[in-house]
C-alpha cells in the first residue's frame, strides 16, 4: 500500500490540524498516512521510504518557521526526486510559507508536485475541513 509522510511546523496548532485533515483524505483514499511534527525529523533517513511527502508550515513574519527551514536542508539530502509532493500551511494575510516550501520541493528536490500549495486561514472555518481532506485525496490520486 502506498504511504505518505506529512510533516508540519505549527505554533498555535492550525497547521497541525490541516496536516491531520490531509492525512484523513489520504486514508479515505485507501492509502497509509503518517503525520509528524517537524521536531520528529532528525536525519534525512526519517524522510525516506515514503511514496509521497507533504510539508507544511504556518507563516510568521513573512516566512516559514525556522524548524521547517532546517528540515528542508535535510530533505535536500534525502533523494526525493520524482516523488509525489505537496505543501500547505495556515496563514493570516500573506501566506508565504506554503508557497516557498512548494517551490523548494519543485525546483530543488525535483519532486512531482500536485497543482498548488494549500493555504488556509483556518483548519475548520470557511470549508477548511473539506479543502484539506480534498488536498489529501489529490495527493493519493496522483499516486494512483
Ligand atoms: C507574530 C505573528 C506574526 C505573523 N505573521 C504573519 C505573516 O507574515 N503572514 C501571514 O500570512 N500570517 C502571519 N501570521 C498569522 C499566522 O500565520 C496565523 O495565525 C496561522 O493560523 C498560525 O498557524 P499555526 O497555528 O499553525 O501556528 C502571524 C501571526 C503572528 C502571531
Amino acid at each position: 500500500m502506498p504511504s505518505v509522510l506529512i510533516v508540519y511546523a505549527s505554533r498555535t496548532k492550525e497547521t497541525e490540524k490541516i496536516a491531520q485533515l490531509i492525512g484523513e483524505g489520504i486514508r479515505i483514499s485507501g492509502m497509509e498516512a503518517f503525520v509528524k511534527d517537524v521536531k520528529e525529523i532528525k536525519t534525512e533517513s526519517d524522510l525516506q521510504g515514503y511514496d509521497a511527502l507533504v510539508f507544511g508550515s504556518a507563516t510568521y513574519h513573512g516566512g516559514m518557521l525556522d524548524k521547517m527551514k532546517t528540515m528542508l536542508f535535510l530533505a535536500e539530502k534525502a533523494g526525493l526526486e520524482g516523488k509525489v509532493g505537496g505543501a500547505f500551511g495556515a496563514f493570516g494575510w500573506s501566506g508565504e510559507a506554503p508557497v516557498r516550501i512548494f517551490d523548494t520541493m519543485k525546483n530543488i528536490f525535483k519532486m512531482n508536485m500536485v497543482g498548488d500549495a494549500l493555504m488556509l486561514k483556518s483548519a475548520s472555518l470557511g470549508g477548511g475541513i473539506s479543502m484539506a481532506q480534498e488536498y489529501g485525496k489529490k495527493i493519493a490520486k496522483k499516486l494512483g
